[in-house]
């Protein structure tokens, strides 16, 4: 039982202050690519690695992302009543691709605090935790053929131990990021023991160039070292911290994820994002290429 992943938590209650003003009113995790909210992307790729249940960490204002995976009779009946039958169907898809449950984080305490407020929900089962606001595009032909959380739901099924998606980045960019301390030199296809973390390291500090990147598969025993957990950097309980605990006691590894990323609260990802995507689409990439042509 313990070994059977079928639930996905997904943090999406922080304030997004890099998207100001816009997120103001409306969630981060909403920003559409074209025409698909980021959300939808990450939902859609825990599916396929067969999780069932979906637990949204919210906060307030945040609603619109459940009720986007909800059912809408009114706008269903409407276009149905006009032909628009092909639009409809893909409506319902949305509205029934999975459970959607949540919970709220009353205060943005971090990430560490946001995973734990969902442990009533998740309960004594393995699980997975995917950040609100990170794209594996399934146009990407790596990430097409070796999903992210399926490559780590396998691992953590396979070596019964709890994994973290990782990448590689230039030395001058550890500082933004969760770096791994591990043995190896390097990460290949297989998985590693991580022996440690640290938090966003300066470079001649950083114990290696692989950063955690927002995809992980937790035992349950994480739920009692964020519980244990002091607010570290910015007053905020760092997941980074109680990962330590888990390399320390019941084994965490890395699993090199090396297909396409957005962050798109950084908003160059995300405009990279919008136009990998428009030159995907035929009706938008010829218009697009003489666009930029031009300038
Ligand atoms: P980020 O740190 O990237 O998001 O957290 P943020 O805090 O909303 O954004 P900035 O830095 O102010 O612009 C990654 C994910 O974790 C969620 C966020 O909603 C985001 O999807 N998160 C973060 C929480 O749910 N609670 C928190 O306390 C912090």
């Amino acid at each position: 039982m313990k070994n059977l992943i079928r639930k996905a938590v997904i943090p999406v209650a922080g304030l997004g202050t890099r998207g100001l003003p816009f997120t103001k009113e409306i969630p981060k995790e909403m920003l559409p690519i074209i025409d698909i909210p980021t959300i939808q992307f990450i939902v859609e790729e825990v599916i396929a690695a067969g999780i069932e249940q979906v637990i949204f960490v919210t906060s307030r204002g945040k609603n619109a992302l459940q009720d986007y995976f909800d059912l809408s009779p009114a706008l269903d009946g409407f276009l149905r009543k006009k032909g628009k039958n092909e639009l409809a169907d893909k409506l319902q898809k949305i509205g029934t691709l999975c459970e959607v449950l949540s919970v709220r984080q009353k205060e943005p305490l971090g990430l560490g605090h946001a995973v734990l407020c969902a442990q009533p929900i998740v309960g004594d089962e393995k699980f997975v935790v995917c950040l609100g606001d990170e794209i594996f595009p399934p146009w990407d032909q790596l990430n097409r053929a070796r999903p992210p959380v399926k490559q780590l739901v396998e691992t953590s099924q396979e070596l019964n131990t709890s994994t973290v998606g990782v990448m590689e980045v230039p030395i001058n960019e550890t500082k933004s990021y969760g770096i791994l301390r591990i043995s190896e030199d390097k990460i290949t296809d297989a998985p590693v023991k991580v022996l440690g973390t640290v938090e966003k390291p300066e470079p001649e500090k950083a114990p290696s160039r692989y950063a955690i990147i927002g995809r992980y598969v937790f035992d349950p025993i994480i739920f009692d070292y964020l519980a244990r957990t002091p607010k570290g950097a910015g007053g905020e309980i760092q997941l980074t911290d109680a990962m330590t605990q888990l390399c320390d006691k019941e084994g965490l590894h890395a699993v090199n994820l090396k297909g396409c990323r957005y962050d798109i609260g950084n908003p160059f990802f995300y405009v990279k994002a919008q136009i990998d995507e428009a030159l995907r689409r035929p009706e938008l990439a010829r218009p697009l290429r003489e666009y930029l042509k031009t300038l």
